[in-house]
């Protein structure tokens, strides 16, 4: 390819130009939770009634999920915020690596087809931008239950012997709190023989939303949000009308847009419980946060450095590490950031870095030295976050940045430049 070839090549991505620099102001609406609605989705699975779902965000995440859960026969209509869904001709049949492949929750399905049907065919998740990603735990996991797994050619295959192919509940110690592994085992246990117990638990906010809408499908799920979670199966599930929670990560990105552009912001609705990492690390870097009933007002003052380390719910999210490093990178002083979830989580610095960010890496820390203006540059978002790390920055920047990533920042933001444009940000997205 010639070199003008790859320059018009460059130019012509999709992308957002932001003119740094404006205030943002008002109310700003925070969507369903992309990462429960779509494991509330594959929880469908589980039985032949309907089932309801609203409060279902916009993303191309969502859309991708419906695709896979199609392949299986189920019949899926979506109206706005509410998603339609019945599994009655349920099928095993394994939906093509090309649509699971980039949507790392549909191997989610393994656990709901499992417990339903007693076999199940997913090709296997790759590994990812951010780090290899393995599903170990997962497979650990449904073997308890006593299924049969074999990987073979990228596709894991299992099958529960007996004649009534009915898992069977088993003690379940997993290695690492995984978020996905603790709803794979936990779908796949409602409909088990006995009693499952789950120890180490992830105990993140989806977990819990996942196991009420079990509860009103007729499971019997105790002590999810906790580090043990005790799974009595039942024979059969039923519908139910069920609605997602707020989005903790986007309301936690639409709060650091305030504080790294300096602005007063509202933000609902919220559930303040789910992000208490985040708003404890706000107002340590000197943001004042008003709570009432639905939602957050975040009012920043001068924004001091600090140091975060990321861990598994309750402790701070790695899923805002990269937008919180983009506030770190205007802040008074010097800043730590560890993270310790994946490996690979550190592709935003070197774009951080061509917008005028003081930032060293040594491996999985950063040492992020604030600077008084960060300047716009063409950066891109490599993954999920680190896109909406390149906006934040964008919105702080002097001049206007051109950020590339967008098939990133679909997949789990809903409509994030109209949003911060109806509260005074300047971003016009350039397709193609
Ligand atoms: C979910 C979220 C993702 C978030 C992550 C951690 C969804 C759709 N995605 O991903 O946004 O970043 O939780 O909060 O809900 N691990 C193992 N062995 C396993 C499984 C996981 O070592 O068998 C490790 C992973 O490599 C990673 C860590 O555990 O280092 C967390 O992974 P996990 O909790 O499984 O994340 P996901 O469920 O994939």
């Amino acid at each position: 390819m010639s070199n003008a070839a790859t320059v018009s090549q460059r130019i012509s991505k999709p992308h957002l130009a932001i003119k740094g620099g404006y205030k943002l102001s008002g109310d700003l609406t925070v969507s369903g939770a992309k990462n429960s609605a779509l494991v509330l989705m594959t929880a469908s699975l589980l039985t032949e009634c309907p089932v309801e779902i609203s409060n279902i965000p916009a993303l191309t995440d969502i859309e991708g999920m419906s695709k896979v859960l199609r392949t299986m026969g189920v019949k899926l209509k979506r109206q706005s915020e509410t998603i339609n869904l019945q599994a009655e001709n349920l099928n095993h049949s394994d939906p093509p690596y090309e649509l699971v492949n980039g949507l790392r929750a549909s191997f989610f399905c393994i656990g709901p087809l499992l417990g339903r049907l007693g076999e199940a065919k997913i090709p296997l998740p790759g590994g990812c931008r951010i780090g290899a990603r393995p599903v170990v735990e997962h497979i650990r996991g449904l073997k308890a239950l006593g299924a049969f797994v074999k990987v073979e050619h990228g596709v894991v295959t299992a099958s529960v012997p007996g004649i009534n192919k009915r898992l069977k509940g088993a003690s379940v110690v997993f290695d690492c709190p995984s978020v996905g592994a603790t709803e794979t085992v936990l779908m796949a246990a409602v409909l088990a023989e006995g009693k499952t117990t789950i120890e180490n638990a992830a105990q993140e906010p989806e977990i819990q939303d996942l196991a009420r809408m079990l509860n009103m499908m007729g499971a019997k799920v105790i002590g999810a949000g906790g580090p043990t979670i005790s799974i009595q199966g039942v024979k059969k599930l039923f519908g139910c009308n069920y609605k997602v929670i707020p989005d903790r990560i986007e309301a936690g990105t639409l709060l650091i847009a305030a504080a790294i552009t300096r602005s007063k912001l509202r933000i609902s609705p919220v559930i303040p419980e789910h992000l208490s990492a985040v708003l404890q690390k706000l107002r340590d870097c000197g943001c004042q946060l008003k709570i009432d009933k639905k939602g957050i007002t975040i009012i920043p003052g001068e924004i001091q450095g600090v140091d975060i380390t990321t861990q598994p719910f309750p402790g701070f999210p790695t899923d805002l590490q990269a937008p919180f490093m983009a506030l770190l990178a205007t802040a008074k002083g010097t800043s730590v950031v560890t993270e310790k979830i994946y490996e690979n989580r550190m592709q935003h610095v070197g774009e951080l870095q061509r917008m005028g960010a003081s930032i060293r890496l040594q491996g999985s820390t950063a040492v992020v030295e604030g600077v008084p203006q960060l300047s716009a540059a063409p950066v891109s978002g490599g993954d999920l976050r680190a896109a909406a790390a390149m906006v934040l920055a964008g919105l702080a920047a002097k001049g206007t940045s051109k950020v590339e990533g967008l098939n990133h920042l679909d997949r789990g933001y809903e409509d994030l430049e109209k949003k911060l444009n109806s509260a005074g940000s300047q971003i016009q997205r350039h397709e193609l």
